[in-house]
């Protein structure tokens, strides 16, 4: 986005992106798991993700948007792209060109699709109990299947529900994965993609769900999930946020520092000054909080401005130094904990100001 100057960057490790996906593919072998590419690669950017699995041969991918898709066939043209987010009828011109699929949720838009000239590419969404988006009636959808299937203008690609609760109540999974299969028992054919898993439920459910073909792996292929200790697999990280420090104050016992002064110097001090703040998205709440300088952890202190952050230091520590703010031995779930949140979040909160360096095969990008 921007001319590189500031030392403060993201490394993305497009191999460890893969090994991700690869070990979880194999676990659900031969259904295939599609990489979730949305939210600019939950915020390792986009092209460079996409680009690096086509090279590997996985050429299926699920966006939200629209433009994400066309992103994602800018970088992998022969590529595969689904659409799970909301599609406009006047977008299905821009749709029917790209040749990209995209998910129909409401009989008003079906009716829409089928007045236009096509080919439209389309997967069904079914609403097991998320409540978000989709189909909620089983004669409904089964109606709707038919009517896609006769259409001339239209390619049913592929059906799919998302369970609300596969990180935390099995109970309730287990009754919308019961509900999609009275759904599917309904359709008179069944679609060549039917898929249903994100990264919790591939770990634990994909396997005994009967009936689909693909599986959809977001937080996972980013090496983390929302399962204590990822279910036993091993993923590996694939984003380290880093910054060097610019300056270090001598501060006097009883100096304070930041705004508000809400830090004061318990005795003589060295406070590291990173060029990082939220206006990157490390966020105000991460004050407290921990960074890595060489093989030590050393604490935040004072408020954090929107573009600096102050680290309490020890005569090791210099100018120049790398500090690791996430990843590499401050987990990102570390992070999600201190500022209340989700792994998810921390990854999208992390600014398109930071600029982002893909390590892989074919070397910085
Ligand atoms: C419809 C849908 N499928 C799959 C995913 C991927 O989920 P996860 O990141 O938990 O693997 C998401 C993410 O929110 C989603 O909205």
């Amino acid at each position: 986005m921007f001319e590189r100057h500031r030392p403060t960057w993201v490394e993305i490790h497009l191999d460890n992106l893969y090994h991700n996906w690869r070990i979880m593919n194999d676990h659900i072998s031969p259904k295939m798991v599609i990489p979730v590419v949305k939210g600019d690669a939950y915020s390792h950017a986009l092209p460079p993700v996409v680009r690096y699995f086509w090279k590997k041969g996985v050429g299926l991918f699920a966006t939200s948007l629209l433009e994400e898709a066309l992103e994602a066939k800018r970088a992998a043209p022969d590529s595969e792209v689904l659409v799970m987010g909301a599609v406009l009828p006047e977008d299905f011109d821009r749709l029917a060109e790209s040749g990209i699929m995209f998910t129909v949720s409401t009989e008003e838009l079906f009716r829409k699709a089928l007045a236009h000239p096509g080919p439209l590419r389309i997967h069904l969404k079914a609403d097991t109990g998320m409540h978000r988006r989709g189909f909620v009636d089983e004669e409904e959808i089964a109606r709707v299947a038919k009517k896609a299937f006769e259409a001339e203008n239209i390619r049913l690609e592929g059906i799919y529900t998302h369970f609300a609760t596969a990180d935390d109540d099995e109970k309730y999974l287990l009754g919308q994965k019961a509900k999609f299969e009275r759904m599917l028992d309904k359709l008179e054919k069944r679609p060549p993609m039917v898929h249903a898993s994100n990264t919790s439920a591939i770990m634990k459910y994909e396997r005994d769900i009967p009936h689909t073909t693909h599986a959809r792996m977001g937080i996972g292929l980013y090496g983390t999930s929302l399962e204590e200790k990822n279910c036993g697999f091993n993923l590996k990280e694939t984003f380290t946020l880093k910054s060097k420090i610019i300056e270090i104050k001598e501060l006097k016992k009883g100096d304070r520092i930041s705004y508000n002064l809400t830090y004061e110097a318990q005795t003589d001090e060295r406070i590291a000054v990173l060029p990082i703040g939220y206006a990157d998205g490390f966020i105000r709440k991460n004050q407290g909080g921990q960074v890595v300088i060489g093989n030590d952890r050393y604490t935040i202190v004072g408020r954090i401005c929107m573009d600096h952050t102050f680290v309490r230091v020890d005569e090791h520590v210099h100018v120049g130094d790398t500090a690791v703010l996430i990843g590499g031995g401050i987990h990102v779930d570390e992070v999600a904990e201190r500022t209340g949140t989700i792994n998810y979040e921390v990854f999208c909160q992390i600014s398109a100001r930071v600029p982002r360096i893909h390590i892989g095969e074919d070397g910085e990008t």
